[in-house]
C-alpha cells in the first residue's frame, strides 16, 4: 500500500491549480441515469471515487467515455449514455466502498420507477443513516421495502406522483436524492429545509440544463415540476471548495503564499472568513484566490454548520492549522458524531488536542514533530498532510487511499509550490 512521505518546513508559495469538485461530480453523474441521451461532463477531477462511480453507472447499462484525457492534464471530460438501463440494484460491494453510491436511488425510480440499493453500514465518520433519503421518497409517493441489508424503492405506476417533502434536518444527499427523483415525476414537488451548499446549485443547474423545472435554487425551499422526459447537456463540474479551502490552510500553517488558481471565493466564504480571522491574507482575483500568510496565526472559535456555515469537510484541515496558532482554539462539530479521528494522530506530531463531546480544545504549540501517522478518513487524512508539511523532520502517512478518494494528485501539485513531499510504495 502506498504511503506519503513528507519532510517538513517548507513555504509554500506559487500557484496551485484546484480541480473539479469531488462531491458535485458524485451528484452530477448520477444525473446521466434520467435520460436516453448523453451527458457530457467536463473538469471532472481525476479521482477514485469519479473511477468507482463509473463502474457503478456501467453496471447499471450505462456507458462511459472519457475524451481528450491526457495523463498531464487536470479535469477530464466524461460522457455517460444510459441509452437503456440494464440493471436498477446498487450492490453492497459498490455501496460499501463508496456511499456516494446511494445518489443512484433518486434517478432510478425517477427513470426506471424503480430501485434497490444496499445500506451502506457503518462509516468512519459516523453512523451516516439513509432514513431521510427514505422518507423524501416516500413524501413523493414510492412504496419503501427494506429486505436483506437492501433497499427497494418502488413508484406505483412506474411514476412518481411527486409531493410535498420537509426535511428535519438538513442533509446534502437526501436533498440531491429528492432533486433527482422529482424533475421526471408525473407533478410537481416541493422541498422544505433542502441544503443549500454549492454543490447543490451545481446540480440543479446542471438538470435545469437538461430540461428541468426548478425554482428556488440556491434557498431552503426548491419547487420542482416533472418533466415527461429530460435530455442530454453538456456541463461543466464546479471547482472544489473543500481542495480550494485544504491548499489554503497548506499556505497558512507554512507561512506561505499560494495562488489557487480556479477557486471560487464564493463558495467558500465561510472559510475565507475563518481564515481572514486567523490573521491570513486573502484576496479575491478573476483567476482564483490569493492566499497569504506571513504574521502567525491568532486562534479561532469555530463550529461546523450546514451551507453557508462552516463546513465540516473543513474541520479537520482547520484543527491541524490552529495547533500552530498563538493562543487556544474551540472546535464544535455539529454534523457528524465521530469527527475526531486525526486528534490522536496529530496529539503523535506534539499536537495538544482535547476532546470533550463535540467540542476541542487546540492549544497552539511551537512545535509539531514528524512521526509515522495512519489516515482514518478523506479529511482527516488532509489534516496529517497539513501538520506533516509544517512538522520538524519527516511524517510518514499511511493508507494514502483515503487521499486519492478525493485529492487529484496531492503530491505533485504540493511539490510544484515547494513541499519536500513523495509517494513511497510498498517494494
Ligand atoms: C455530504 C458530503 C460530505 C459532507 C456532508 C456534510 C458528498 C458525497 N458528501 O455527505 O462530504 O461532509 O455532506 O456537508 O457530497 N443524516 C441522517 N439521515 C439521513 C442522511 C443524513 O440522519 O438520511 C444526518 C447525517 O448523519 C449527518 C447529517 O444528517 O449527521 C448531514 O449529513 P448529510 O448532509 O446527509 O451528508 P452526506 O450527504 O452523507
Amino acid at each position: 500500500m502506498d504511503r506519503i512521505l513528507i519532510r517538513g518546513g517548507n513555504r509554500l508559495a506559487g500557484r496551485l491549480p484546484i480541480s473539479g469538485a469531488k462531491n458535485a461530480a458524485l451528484t452530477l453523474m448520477p444525473c446521466a441515469l434520467l435520460t436516453d441521451e448523453p451527458l457530457t461532463l467536463r473538469n471532472l477531477p481525476r479521482l477514485a471515487d469519479v473511477d468507482s462511480f463509473g463502474h457503478l453507472l456501467n453496471q447499471l447499462g450505462a456507458s462511459t467515455q472519457i475524451e481528450g484525457a491526457r495523463p498531464e492534464d487536470f479535469g477530464r471530460v466524461m460522457t455517460v449514455r444510459a441509452g437503456r438501463l440494464t440493471a436498477t440494484e446498487a450492490p453492497y460491494d459498490i455501496v460499501r466502498k463508496m456511499r456516494a453510491s446511494i445518489l443512484v436511488l433518486g434517478p432510478l425510480v425517477g427513470r426506471a420507477g424503480e430501485a434497490t440499493v444496499s445500506l451502506p453500514g457503518g462509516c468512519a465518520i459516523g453512523n451516516r443513516p439513509i432514513d431521510l433519503h427514505l422518507k423524501a421518497l416516500e413524501e413523493m409517493g414510492a412504496a419503501i421495502e427494506l429486505a436483506a441489508g437492501y433497499v427497494k424503492a418502488t413508484a406505483p405506476g412506474g411514476r412518481l406522483p411527486g409531493g410535498r417533502v420537509s426535511f428535519p434536518v438538513v442533509s446534502v444527499g437526501a436533498t440531491e436524492n429528492a432533486v433527482m427523483a422529482a424533475v421526471t415525476a408525473k407533478g410537481g414537488t416541493r422541498i422544505e429545509n433542502a441544503a443549500r451548499e454549492p454543490e447543490i446549485v451545481d446540480l440543479c443547474n446542471c438538470l435545469v440544463a437538461m430540461g428541468a423545472s426548478i425554482s428556488g435554487i440556491g434557498t431552503e425551499t426548491l419547487e420542482i415540476e416533472g418533466r415527461d422526459r429530460l435530455h442530454g447537456a453538456t456541463y461543466r463540474v464546479m471547482p472544489d471548495r473543500i481542495e480550494a479551502g485544504s491548499y489554503a490552510c497548506a499556505a497558512a500553517i507554512t507561512g506561505g503564499s499560494l495562488d489557487l488558481v480556479g477557486a471560487d471565493a464564493g463558495d467558500m466564504r465561510a472559510t475565507l472568513d475563518a481564515l481572514i480571522e486567523a490573521g491570513v491574507t486573502i484576496e479575491e482575483h478573476k483567476d482564483g484566490v490569493r492566499v497569504e500568510a506571513s504574521n502567525g496565526l491568532a486562534p479561532l472559535t469555530l463550529s461546523t454548520a450546514p451551507y453557508p456555515g462552516f463546513a465540516t469537510d473543513m474541520q479537520a484541515q482547520f484543527m491541524a492549522m490552529l495547533c500552530k496558532a498563538n493562543g487556544a482554539s474551540v472546535l464544535t462539530e455539529t454534523i457528524f458524531e465521530n469527527r475526531y479521528m486525526h486528534v490522536p494522530e496529530l496529539a503523535r506530531m506534539g499536537a495538544d488536542i482535547q476532546v470533550r463531546g463535540r467540542t476541542a480544545v487546540v492549544r497552539g504549540v511551537d512545535k509539531l514533530v514528524g512521526a509515522p501517522v495512519m489516515a482514518t478518513d478523506l479529511r482527516a487524512s488532509m489534516s496529517l498532510i497539513l501538520a506533516g508539511l509544517a512538522a520538524e523532520g519527516e511524517t510518514v502517512v499511511q493508507r494514502v487511499y483515503h487521499l486519492d478518494r478525493g485529492y487529484e494528485r496531492l503530491e505533485e501539485k504540493l511539490s510544484a509550490v515547494g513541499a519536500d513531499i513523495e509517494r513511497v510504495g510498498d517494494g
